[in-house]
């Protein structure tokens, strides 16, 4: 029996976020360059975009580079950022057929020209497509996006538009990246590293968290359903006992 026929697609989950780490690694235990590691990495995304296609997941959230990704070598940067580029010109007809529509988070204004135009192309390309929304953060990091909502609060407050004790949960949110999204059910890590690295840390606070020693170029379709199946096998309490669950 397939991991997929396991699954029961009426509660697979409705977000997956994933941070897809071990890229270097995997490059290097071929003797290759660690950029060698990112380009076999999009082979990766396509399965598990398929995969969530597959399933029916609405959104898909992929972390591609933080704001502290700037800090590795301008070699790897600069490959990256070519990676990016091509890789989101080549996949425009590939992601209209998926009706996957492409979108992102994190602060755009600090990526080269060249990923910037590609990145605005592919979702002008890929807007009225209402399958899978997928969701790339580049230079994205959480306490970079709070920090953001933070001042467009306090601007708001400044300019009498609201009082201070009427920020609410909801308003705080309205500010973030993802307003209009669900907050993820599942996070996925691959590579055998257990921590967050500044990824979603307000949206993940009741996510099912899920980490496989995989790195991501060798990530499967079957990975991700084994991820699912086993966030399926999870009792999600948020706070409360089991016996209240039932219903
Ligand atoms: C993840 O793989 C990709 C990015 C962070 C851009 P890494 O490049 O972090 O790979 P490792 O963790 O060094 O193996
Ligand atoms: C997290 O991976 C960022 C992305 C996957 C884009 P890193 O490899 O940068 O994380 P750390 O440095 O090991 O925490
Ligand atoms: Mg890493």
């Amino acid at each position: 029996m397939s991991t997929l026929s396991k699954i029961d697609l009426k509660k697979t989950p409705q977000h997956i976020a994933i941070i897809m780490d071990g890229n270097g690694r995997w490059a290097k235990k071929q003797g290759e360059v660690r950029l060698f590691g990112h380009t076999s990495g999009v082979e990766a995304v396509r399965e598990v975009l398929k995969g969530c296609v597959d399933m029916g997941v609405r959104y898909l959230t992929l972390y591609a580079f933080s704001t502290e990704n700037w800090n590795r070598p301008k070699e790897e940067v600069d490959g990256l950022m070519n990676l990016m580029v091509e890789t989101i010109a080549n996949e425009v007809d590939e992601l209209n057929s998926n009706n996957v529509r492409l979108r992102s988070i994190g602060d755009e204004s600090k990526l080269p020209d060249a990923c910037r135009n590609e990145l605005a192309k592919a979702k002008n390309a890929t807007y009225s497509n209402s399958g899978v929304d997928l969701i790339l953060a580049l230079n994205y990091s959480a306490r970079w996006e709070m920090l953001n909502a933070v001042q467009n609060i306090a601007k708001k407050v400044e300019r009498g538009e609201i009082k201070a004790n009427a920020i609410t949960k909801s308003s705080f949110e309205n500010e973030l990246c993802m307003n209009d999204v669900p907050d993820p059910e599942l996070l996925i890590r691959t590579s055998g590293e257990y921590r967050l690295s500044n990824f979603l840390l307000w949206q993940i606070a009741y996510a099912e968290l899920y980490f496989t020693d995989k790195l991501w170029p060798d990530f499967s379709r079957e990975d991700l359903f084994k991820a699912v199946l086993d966030y399926q096998g999870r009792e999600r309490r948020f706070g409360k006992v089991s016996e209240q669950l039932i219903n």
